[in-house]
């Protein structure tokens, strides 16, 4: 158990990686706003984490400078939700955060990886192609606020081994 724990929590500079609570959701709204046209609300922020519960938040001294959300359906994890507040981005946090919660979904023998990103979000592509995600597809009009298309990414995790 205690090996678990501690493999649940990783430190970085300062930084530590741990599971998010509800009574970390305020916090993480307040980054989500910052970071995004479309922010979740703090209802969806509460049900993921009620019903998917991989979800991670990364703290400087207590306080909330980034997330991450993932869900694990048989052999495939999604990328939910990722952000990292303003002051503390080009850090490695946003790469720290994704090593983090592929290091878990290894764990439990995921094969791949998936998400989507808006087409305009060159930012978090650069991010994605660094770790060795490749774009498979296109979802048109995914997205709302303004509407835009969304690229498929994905990484098959033996690339990883
Ligand atoms: C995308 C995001 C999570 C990246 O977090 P970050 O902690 O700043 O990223 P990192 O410092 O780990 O950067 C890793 C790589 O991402 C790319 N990258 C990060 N910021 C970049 C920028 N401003 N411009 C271009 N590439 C960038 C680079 O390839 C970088 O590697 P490098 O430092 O060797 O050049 C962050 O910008 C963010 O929260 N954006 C708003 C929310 C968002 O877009 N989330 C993703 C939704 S799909």
């Amino acid at each position: 158990m205690q090996r678990d724990a501690a493999q649940e929590q990783k430190i970085i500079h300062g930084i530590v990686i741990e599971p998010m609570c509800k009574n970390d959701v305020d916090a993480v709204v307040a980054v989500e706003r910052r970071a995004f046209s479309a922010p979740w609300t703090e209802g969806m922020f509460v049900s993921e984490i009620s019903h998917h519960p991989l979800s991670y938040v990364a703290r400087y001294e207590g306080h909330v400078v980034g997330y991450i959300m993932v869900r694990i359906v048989f052999e495939e994890m999604s990328l939910m939700n990722l952000a990292v507040d303003l002051p503390w981005r080009k850090k490695g946090l946003g790469e720290a955060l994704i090593w983090h919660a592929i290091g878990i979904g290894r764990r439990t023998g995921i094969e791949r990886v998936i998400l989507e990103v808006r087409i305009s979000n060159v930012t978090a592509q650069n991010l994605y192609k660094k770790l060795g995600f490749q774009k498979v597809g296109c979802r048109r009009n995914y997205y709302n606020d303004p509407t835009e298309d969304a690229l498929i990414f994905e990484h098959g995790t033996n690339r990883l081994l």
